[in-house]
C-alpha cells in the first residue's frame, strides 16, 4: 500500500502566518503538522508516500527531503493550482499505479494512528473506504446519507446536511478512484471534489464503507483549530525535561523542558512543551503552551498559545491567551512616555488589545 498526503494549499485563513511559512509546517506540539500524519502512516507500515506540494515548493522537501532520513521513500508530486482534491488524485495516478492506497489530508489530526481504518478496509474488501467522524457544523464538509447501515450518498459542504457525520480527510482507495476522478466535473467553485468522485463510485455500483473516528478530529483551518490541535497533543505527550531549572521556579504537571533552556523565578503549569536554548524569567507559562526553540519570555504571562521561534515576549503586563505567534516576533512593554502602543506590523496581522 502507498500513502499520499497533502501538503498544497494556500492556508488563507492562518495568514499572515501563512505569508511566509507553508501551513502544514507550523507547529503543534513543538513538531509540524505535517510531522503527524507521515508518522502515522509509517506506523502504518507504509513507507512509499507522495506528498503533494504546491507547484516551484521548495519549502515542503526542505523539511523531509527524499525521506531516507526517516526510513521512508517521499515522492514530491506539484500541483499547478488548486483545482480540488479529486484532481490532486488524478495527478497522482503514475505514483500510484495499481496499488490499494490511502489518501491523507496533511492538514487532518487526529489521535491514535491510523491503523484501524486500513484494517477495516483491507476486511472489508470494499472499493473505497471513509472515515468519519461527528461533529456539530457537518455544514463545513463532506457529508454522508447513512441508511440501515450503509453509506447510499455524499454532498459537499450541503445547506442541509443528511447526517451529522463529516467525512474526514482520510480515505482508502483501490485503483477503482482513478475512473470517478476522471469522469467528473468541476464544482460551483471551479474545484474536482472529491465527494463528486465518492459519488460517482456509488453511483457506479462499487463498495463504499466507512469507519468512524470516536476520538478526536480536527482538519486545522483556522488558529482555534491549531490552539486545539496543540492541546490535543499536549494533553498526549510525555514529559522530557533537559533544561535548567532554578529553586524559585515551580513546575507542575506535564512539561517538557528541552536542552540548554533555563527557567528562573517562573511558574510552569503544564501540559506545557518548551523547546531548546529557552529563556523563562519572572515567568507565568499556563497549560497548552507550545513554545519553540530559541523564545525569550521574561516578566510576562502566557497561556493556551503556539510560540514559534527565536520569539521575544517581554514584560508584558496582560496575559497573552489563545495566541499565535510566528518566528522572530517581538511584544514587549515600552517604558517610554507618553504611553503609547507602537507597531510594525505585517499584512493582515490581527491584534486585540485589552
Ligand atoms: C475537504 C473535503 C471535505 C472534507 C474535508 C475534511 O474540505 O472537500 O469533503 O470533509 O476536506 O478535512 P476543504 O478542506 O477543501 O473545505
Amino acid at each position: 500500500m502507498k500513502a499520499l498526503i497533502t501538503a498544497g494549499g494556500h492556508g488563507t485563513r492562518l495568514r499572515p502566518i501563512t505569508h511566509t511559512k507553508n501551513k502544514h509546517l507550523i507547529p503543534i506540539g513543538n513538531k509540524p503538522m505535517l510531522n503527524y500524519a507521515i508518522e502515522y502512516v509509517q506506523e502504518a507500515g507504509i513507507s512509499e508516500i507522495g506528498i503533494i506540494i504546491n507547484s516551484g515548493d521548495q519549502e515542503i522537501k526542505g523539511a523531509f527531503g527524499d525521506g531516507t532520513k526517516m526510513g521512508l521513500n517521499i515522492t514530491y508530486i506539484p500541483q499547478e493550482a488548486p483545482l480540488g482534491l479529486a484532481h490532486v488524485v488524478k495527478i497522482s495516478e503514475s505514483f500510484i499505479g495499481d496499488e490499494n492506497f490511502i489518501f491523507y489530508l496533511g492538514d487532518n489530526i487526529l489521535v491514535g494512528g491510523i491503523r484501524k481504518f486500513i484494517e477495516d478496509f483491507e476486511n472489508n474488501g470494499s472499493n473505497c473506504h471513509l472515515v468519519l467522524s461527528k461533529v456539530k457544523d457537518p455544514q463545513r464538509f463532506g457529508v454522508p446519507e447513512i441508511k440501515k447501515g450503509q453509506i447510499v450518498s455524499i454532498e459537499e459542504k450541503p445547506a442541509n446536511p443528511k447526517s451529522d457525520y463529516a467525512i474526514t480527510g482520510i480515505y482508502l482507495y483501490d485503483s477503482s478512484i482513478f475512473e470517478a476522478v476522471n469522469n467528473i466535473e468541476p464544482s460551483a467553485r471551479g474545484e474536482l471534489e472529491i465527494s463528486d468522485a465518492h459519488q460517482y463510485l456509488l453511483d457506479s455500483g462499487a463498495t463504499v464503507t466507512f469507519s468512524e473516528i470516536t476520538g478526536w478530529w480536527k482538519d486545522t483551518g483556522k488558529v482555534i483549530d491549531l490552539l486545539e490541535a496543540n492541546r490535543l497533543v499536549l494533553d498526549n505527550h510525555s514529559p522530557i525535561n533537559s533544561g535548567n531549572i532554578d529553586e524559585n521556579s515551580t513546575i507542575v504537571g506535564r512539561v517538557s523542558i528541552g536542552e540548554g533552556s533555563h527557567v528562573e523565578n517562573s511558574n510552569i503549569r503544564g501540559p506545557v512543551i518548551i523547546g531548546n536554548n529557552v529563556e523563562i524569567q519572572d515567568t507565568y507559562i499556563g497549560p497548552y503552551s507550545s513554545i519553540s526553540d530559541g523564545c525569550k519570555i521574561i516578566g510576562s504571562e502566557v497561556e493556551y498559545s503556539i510560540i514559534m521561534d527565536k520569539t521575544i515576549i517581554k514584560n508584558v503586563n496582560v496575559r497573552i491567551e489563545a495566541s499565535l505567534l510566528g518566528h522572530s516576533v517581538e511584544i514587549r512593554r515600552s517604558r517610554s512616555i507618553p504611553e503609547t502602543h507602537r507597531f510594525m506590523i505585517g499584512d493582515q496581522s490581527r491584534i486585540e488589545l485589552k
